[in-house]
């Protein structure tokens, strides 16, 4: 008797939701309409060094659809080409990819299912160039990866991060404050641009755009002399001062991307307080925005993209990522992927609308 194709699925990199829709959408396919068998890896990368995998039944991912984080695991740490080990108080780096090459192997998998950002699907494209047959899922709340227009998991975090911004217009209101929203997307502006528009910010900063807080004072002070005693400020994580530099929150040594980013919104608030004699307060979104159930739009997204992976599986097409332009999918070549950040571009259309209706970006 023939035996069964099997693929293995693993989740890198930080969580966000839509990550079980597409590993239900991969797993009910294979294992439905292909007849095929399914491996979980757990933990990631991790997971993939350390032999840590269960096999996935049809049941195991019934249900999932719409649950947040990834009944998978995942880890943001784990590199198979400069995997970090503690000795005491010192870390070190090896090289493991031989170990997770090798174990790869003994699955005895056609295709490990790579679900990751720009980080893990780097990572997806050296093992790739190692031999491994891969095909690639974009995911992050970031919105920022090459070759594809969106990522599931943006749109969710957009909506988490527009419902604060529209519950913090009343507070700010009764109380003639400027309420700053920090929102995360890393070195890339698309959440705090999308939920800077969504939810009527006066003032947008993404780190696309240095800002100057000349011009942000300008224009709080501008609206309260019309009467509008209040302002919202949306800022991204990554934003900085125009000739300064972004605020880091923690170095985490052990990860392949160990700069943590966070605080700019009190930093800005200072700043904004001292310009204006306002009173300023700010709210960090923070990990909120990778929680949760997925939206709609993103349940969609993630379903529409793990079907399509199966078949690029069952085609042999290895080496690529399923990436979305203008609404149709599209096979990326994950060295494409492995090229850096997608970020704002400052001229972006979306940018000249809120700037004819007199949103403010931080800068003349
Ligand atoms: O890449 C997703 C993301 O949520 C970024 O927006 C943010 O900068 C980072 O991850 C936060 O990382 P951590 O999970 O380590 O706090």
């Amino acid at each position: 008797m023939k035996s069964k194709k099997r693929i293995a699925i693993l989740t890198g990199g930080g969580d966000c939701p839509g990550l079980n829709a597409v590993i239900r959408a991969i797993a009910k396919k294979a294992i439905g309409e292909k007849g095929m068998e399914v491996v979980g890896i757990e933990d990631g990368y991790d997971g993939l060094i350390a032999n840590r995998h269960r096999k996935l039944e049809y049941d195991d991912v019934s249900g999932i659809l719409t649950s947040g984080g990834t009944i998978l695991g995942t880890s943001k740490k784990a590199n198979p080409y400069r995997y970090a080990i503690r000795k005491g108080k010192k870390l070190e780096f090896k090289d493991m990819s031989k170990t997770a090459v090798r174990n790869i192997k003994r699955l005895k998998v056609s295709c490990l299912v790579c679900i990751g950002g720009d980080g893990s699907l780097g990572i997806a494209h050296q093992l790739f160039t190692d031999g491994v047959p891969i095909v690639g899922v974009p995911k992050t709340i970031d919105n920022d990866i090459r070759g594809t227009d969106i990522t599931f998991g943006f749109n969710s975090a957009v909506q988490i991060a527009t419902d604060g911004v529209d519950r913090l217009h009343s507070t700010a209101q009764s109380h003639h404050r400027i309420m700053i929203v920090e929102v995360m997307g890393h070195n890339a502006g698309w959440i705090a641009l999308h939920s800077g528009v969504a939810g009527g910010g006066d003032i947008i900063l993404i780190p696309e755009i240095p800002y100057n807080i000349g011009v942000i004072a300008e224009k709080v002070k501008e609206r309260n002399k019309k009467g509008r005693r209040f302002s919202i400020v949306v800022v991204s994580e990554g934003a900085k001062p125009k000739g300064g530099d972004i605020v880091i929150r923690r170095i985490v040594e052990e990860s392949a991307d160990p700069v943590r980013l966070g605080g700019i919104g009190f930093v800005l608030g200072d700043q904004i307080e001292k310009a204006t004699g306002l009173e300023t307060r700010t709210v960090v979104m923070g990990h909120l925005q990778r929680g949760g159930c997925p939206t709609p739009f993103d349940r969609v997204l993630a379903t529409r993209l793990g079907t399509k992976a199966v078949d690029m599986i069952e085609n042999g097409e290895f080496g690529y990522m399923v990436g979305v332009k203008n609404n149709s999918l599209v096979n990326v070549s994950l060295d494409k992927v492995a090229g850096g950040a997608r970020t704002v571009p400052p001229n972006h259309p979306l940018i000249r609308s809120a700037c004819s209706i007199g949103t403010c970006f931080g800068c003349r």
